[in-house]
């Protein structure tokens, strides 16, 4: 009995002093400048101090930095000093800011999963994207080319966004200006060779 109350102050004591937090040296993803825009330079960071945490840090969509807090480039630092600029993302588990702004979310589903996705997308909130390598970021909308199956998502490396430019199924629109801006209906012509009138908004 005395044993047992013992060890349980002394868990109580080791969770209230983030002693067990202290034991895992957190590691972030990283990258600075324009390295945040090279998909191939995928780098992670380990904290030097035990109680740091990982950020992220963007320019509108753009990423300037991620990494461990207390490494933040002094020229960005004065971002992360409010907590209610949207610009400057913390978040505390090991790898977690391979995330985009909050301002950039798409709504992100398949019609083979969920029929809302396909002409009821606009009753589906928009989902923060992860984050973007390419300078801006899009949201997409695309049908198979049969328009049996309807993709929402975030297209965020250059790649995505050439890939569906070159789609002529595929829509791009900047989350920036309207949330969750592909949740679009979008009607499938099959007769006319080019289904889609393209939009960037
Ligand atoms: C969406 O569903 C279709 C049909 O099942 C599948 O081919 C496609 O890969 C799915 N897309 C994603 C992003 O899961
Ligand atoms: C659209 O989705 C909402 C929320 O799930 C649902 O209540 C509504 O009935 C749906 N409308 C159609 C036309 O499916």
């Amino acid at each position: 009995m005395k044993v047992k109350v013992i060890l349980s102050v002394l868990l109580l004591l080791a969770l209230s002093t983030g002693y067990g937090e202290a034991n895992s040296i957190r590691s972030c993803h990283s990258c600075q400048g324009i390295n945040c825009q090279r998909t191939e330079l995928s780098q992670e960071q380990k904290c030097v101090d035990s109680l740091d945490y990982c950020v992220a840090i963007y320019d509108k969509s753009q990423v300037l930095y991620k990494g461990c807090s207390l490494e933040i480039p002094s020229q960005l630092r004065n971002r992360c000093d409010s907590p209610n600029d949207a610009s400057c993302f913390k978040c505390n588990t090991d790898r977690c800011n391979n995330v985009g702004s909050a301002k950039y979310a798409c709504v992100q589903c398949n019609s083979s999963e969920d029929t809302n996705c396909a002409e009821n997308a606009t009753s589906l909130k928009p989902a923060v994207c992860t984050a973007p390598t390419a300078s801006n970021s899009y949201c997409f909308v695309k049908a198979s080319a049969s328009g049996s199956n309807i993709e929402r998502g975030c297209a965020t490396t250059v790649i995505d966004q050439q890939s569906c430019l070159k789609d002529a199924n595929c829509l791009l629109c900047s989350p920036g200006d309207v949330r969750g801006c592909n949740s679009v209906n979008i009607v499938v012509d099959s007769n006319a060779g080019k289904s889609f009138i393209r939009f960037l908004r």
